[in-house]
């Protein structure tokens, strides 16, 4: 192993001398990438339980899960504490971004390949992915990130955004209410559980999906535990990046080592966990919303 993580074998792989069994890694996400996804992860499923507990307040499940942790107040008291420590989580990844974009001048975080920031290409690629699904076209060469990924970070922002301060117009309601008329905080109120509703549906259902569910994904994609993926897997989810990382000799800057057991069989119990408990919660609320009790 050499000192930078590189495996001898990875390194072998790609100046072409021998082809090991195992397979080669590179890097796709930095550790404080993990953790911050990690954070994000475990207080979104803390504010879903909690939201919709409250939000369902007159069901019988809602009113067992109360019941299990102390009352309708302590659940409130971890809805709070939850959107704390997102909020900060949030603030972070705002500062980290800020820094490095403009202090750094890391300018491609803000605009090109490698940055979340939508491009013309992402609506081509949108476009083709839909005719590849009808057998009309060839799959899309996706970059670094592809359209839906993009689409399922800035829904983080919208939600933050919309979620966010309308949790804190309630939280502290008399501060608001100096600025703004009181109704607005009803307002407030129905905005929060209707987007957070909204936000629990598409995280539990499109996101899970996308990321761990569809064809080439199945049962669990472990890149946001680990870090890494493998060379085939960079090939086949994003080929444009791949392609750009060869041509421009940058391939062996992103060479990682293997993941270790642990991390991988962490991330495999992890990602089970909040994925199913992720679709008890899709179910109940889908069947309590529609039945109406
Ligand atoms: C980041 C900031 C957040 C803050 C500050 C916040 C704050 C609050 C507060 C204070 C309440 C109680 C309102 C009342 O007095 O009845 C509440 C209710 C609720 N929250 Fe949040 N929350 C946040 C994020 C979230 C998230 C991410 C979700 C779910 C995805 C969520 C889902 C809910 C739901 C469903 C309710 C019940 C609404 C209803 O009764 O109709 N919240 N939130």
């Amino acid at each position: 192993m050499s000192p930078n993580g590189t495996s001898d074998r990875a390194r072998r792989r790609v100046e072409g001398t021998a082809v090991a069994a195992e397979p080669t890694y590179y890097s796709r996400f930095t550790l404080g990438q993990r953790y911050l996804h990690g954070v994000i992860m475990a207080t979104f499923m803390g504010l879903a339980f909690t939201g919709m507990v409250l939000r369902f307040s007159h069901s019988g499940w809602a009113h067992a899960v109360a019941l299990g942790v102390g009352g309708f107040t302590a659940i409130l008291f971890w809805h709070k504490f939850c959107a704390v420590i997102l909020t900060v989580a949030f603030l972070i990844h705002l500062g980290d971004m800020g820094y490095r974009g403009i202090f750094q001048g890391q300018r491609g975080i803000f605009w090109g390949p490698n940055s979340m920031v939508p491009r013309l290409k992402d609506l081509q690629d949108l476009y083709g992915h839909f005719r590849w699904f009808v057998w009309l076209g060839p799959r899309p060469k996706f970059d670094r990130f592809a359209y839906w990924e993009k689409f399922d970070y800035w829904a983080v922002f919208w939600g933050m955004g919309i979620i966010g301060i309308s949790g804190y117009a309630m939280w502290f309601a008399p501060f608001f209410a100096r600025f703004v008329p009181g109704s607005w905080l009803n307002i407030a109120l129905l905005i929060h559980g209707e987007e957070a509703l909204l936000a629990v549906w598409f995280i539990f259902a499109i996101h899970f999906f996308n990321t761990h569910l569809r064809p080439g994904s199945f049962p669990m994609d472990l890149v946001i535990f680990t870090g890494r993926m493998t060379e085939e897997e960079l090939k086949e989810k994003h080929p444009e990046e791949y392609q750009r990382l060869v041509e421009t000799g940058q391939l062996q800057s992103v060479l990682a080592s293997s993941p270790q057991l642990w991390l991988k069989n962490f991330g495999r119990t992890v990602g089970v966990v909040v994925v199913l408990s992720g679709f008890v919660l899709l179910v109940l609320t889908l069947v309590t919303f529609f039945r109406g009790r």
